[in-house]
């Protein structure tokens, strides 16, 4: 395991191995705001040794959000409860970046908005989205500024921009659903490159400023354009995962050993010359190793092995049983249920006392 436990660096940030747990909704605030139970969850987490967390996709304002209760970056009062989170995670030797997040046409505002007029079914309803007028444009925007100036006074060590998996920018990047005709559509990257922008502009140049993009978006050659473009704004590192859910086009070969998003993860890596994560079904030390080696790519995300064992890497550094997630049809951990199969089974078969 010599690559998984090599520390990395991205910029003045030293990760003690190359195991991060990747953003997931997973502990829930009260109406945005962080609780105990917030803390603890990731507590445990870095206790169990990753060198990097992701926390769960935060909302950067109240429009956007996935549900009431997901957590907020919205207000300058949010900022002492995730110094708490900041804080117990650098207690237990990791460094934590924080995702923000707009869910766009697929939240729960009663008229949520989108690049253009696109109808989304999801949640038990369909929705069409509102196209943003240029002011929505500036006034989302100043939001996700705002949450990055608030991340960086709560203590984090960078942000992450969550780009995929079919929220606001992803419906920007996807040319499927932004069917836009002015500067916006016709260069889908300029919503997030100017976030970005204005996130530098508020904070220091060595805080961390990255995005997790989906590989296909809605297909590998877009998804490999977005990275170059994105690339040259100054982005500090990409999280490869897959984009949005119906509008993405998969190809590649049936031999091809890993996840889709782990082959979205290793063409970008040939790409670009920053930072890249890899994510999707690394379910074992020796896979995550391999991944590493075989692929190029820099560190790689351990999302539901983690929920299974939150001291997955220690075990893989001990050479112990680290757990496996068995795949369900519909991941258990969502809607908080404790009944994740994988999870029995390893605390069955591990009882360590
Ligand atoms: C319960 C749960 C919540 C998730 N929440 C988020 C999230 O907030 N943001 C995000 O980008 N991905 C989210 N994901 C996706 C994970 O980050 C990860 O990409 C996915 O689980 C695949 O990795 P794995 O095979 O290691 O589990 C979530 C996944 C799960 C299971």
């Amino acid at each position: 395991m010599n690559k998984l436990f090599s520390e990395y660096s991205i910029k003045n940030v030293k990760i003690k191995n190359r195991i991060c747990v990747p953003p997931m909704v997973i502990s829930l605030g009260n109406e945005g705001y962080v609780t105990l139970e917030n803390v603890n969850r990731y507590k445990e987490l870095a206790k169990g040794g990753a060198g990097l967390i992701i926390q769960e996709a935060t909302g950067i304002n109240k429009e956007g959000r996935l549900s009431q209760r997901q957590l907020g970056i919205w207000n300058d009062d949010q900022i002492e409860g995730l110094k708490d989170i900041v804080n117990a995670v650098h207690a237990e030797g990791a460094k934590i970046f924080v995702q923000i997040h707009h869910a766009g046409v697929t939240g729960i505002a009663e008229q949520p908005i989108c690049p253009s007029s696109y109808e989304y079914q999801g949640y038990g309803r369909t929705v069409v989205g509102r196209e943003m007028t240029i002011e929505d444009i500036k006034a989302v925007q100043k939001d996700y500024i705002e949450a990055g100036r608030r991340a960086y006074e709560a203590g984090y060590d960078g942000i992450e921009l969550h780009g995929c998996h079919g929220y606001l920018i992803s419906q920007f990047l996807n040319k499927r659903v932004n069917k836009r005709t002015d500067e916006y559509g016709r260069n889908p990257e300029k919503f997030a490159i100017e976030i970005i922008e204005g996130i530098r502009k508020v904070t220091p140049e060595e805080f961390i400023v990255g995005i997790r993009l989906g590989g296909f978006e809605p297909t590998l050659e877009d998804g490999l354009h977005h990275a170059k473009e994105l690339e040259k704004s100054g982005v500090d590192f990409f999280d490869v995962s897959y984009g949005f859910f119906n509008e993405q086009e998969i190809h590649m070969s049936e031999e091809y050993k890993y996840s889709n998003a782990v082959y979205a993860a290793e063409e970008i890596r040939k790409a670009v010359s920053i930072p890249v994560f890899a994510v999707g079904g690394i379910n074992s030390a020796e896979l995550a190793e391999e991944i590493l080696n075989e692929t190029k790519v820099d560190l790689v995300d351990i999302g539901r092995g983690v929920l299974i064992n939150p001291n997955w890497a220690n075990d893989a550094r001990g050479g112990r049983d680290t757990g496996k997630c068995l795949n369900c049809p519909k991941c258990m951990w969502f809607g908080q249920s404790k009944t994740c199969s994988g999870k029995v089974l390893f605390e069955r078969n591990n009882e360590r006392g």
